[in-house]
């Protein structure tokens, strides 16, 4: 049995992720804080996996991700989808008045290159996926009129994730950079 665990699973990339990876020999370990949309997610998946747990933690405090890791425990874990976050979007290119977002979210490729090259010798694949535009809710709590039209769906970040797991154990699939063929916002 493989255990995968997705944060911020209770709507919108982590919904689809969840929907995308569930599988018979597969225990889903949902994260969010909406107790309702998380278990609108479990009912979507748990007829196509072994098991879903739903564990509820505010990740915005140093508390919430302890209790996450010890409510998650000491059996070993295949994934963590490290998707929980918030408005506004952008780890590549900087906008305008988005400074923190920004540097928060550049932050992380470095904090990916160090862990990845930290857990190599142990066989763990470290992979950043670099979505565009998503439609999803996030865009509901940035101010402004944004072109849905012109997004990519989350069932497509859902399948990079799945084309990444699918890569033979040996190979290091970095990261996937996913853009809209009708351009940027
Ligand atoms: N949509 C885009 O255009 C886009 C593009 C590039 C990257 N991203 C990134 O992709 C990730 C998912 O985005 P999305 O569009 O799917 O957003 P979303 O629909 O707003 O979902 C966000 C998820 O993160 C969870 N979350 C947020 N803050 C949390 C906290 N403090 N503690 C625990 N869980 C928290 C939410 O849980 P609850 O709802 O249960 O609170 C929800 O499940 C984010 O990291 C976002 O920055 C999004």
């Amino acid at each position: 049995m493989k255990r995968y665990l997705i944060t911020g699973a209770s709507r919108g990339i982590g919904r689809a992720i969840a929907e995308k990876l569930a599988a018979k020999d597969v225990e889903l370990l949902l994260h969010g804080r909406d107790t309702v949309a998380l278990a609108q997610t479990r009912k979507a998946v748990e007829s196509q996996c072994a098991k879903v747990a739903l564990l509820i933690h505010d990740l915005a405090n140093s508390a919430g991700v302890s209790d996450l890791i010890a409510e998650v425990g000491n059996e070993p874990i295949h994934l963590l989808v490290n998707n929980a976050g918030v408005a506004v979007v952008a780890a590549k290119r900087g906008f305008p008045n988005w400074s923190a977002y920004c540097m928060s979210k550049f932050a992380l490729e470095g904090f990916s290159q160090c862990v990845r090259e930290e857990l190599r010798d142990r066989k763990i694949r470290v992979i950043n996926i670099y979505p565009a535009a998503t439609d999803t809710e996030i865009w509901d709590q940035i101010q402004g009129k944004w072109p849905r039209q012109k997004m990519i769906s989350p069932e497509e970040v859902a399948s990079a994730v799945a084309y990444a797991m699918s890569r033979a154990a040996d190979v290091a699939l970095e990261n996937i950079t996913l853009s809209s063929l009708t351009g940027n916002l």
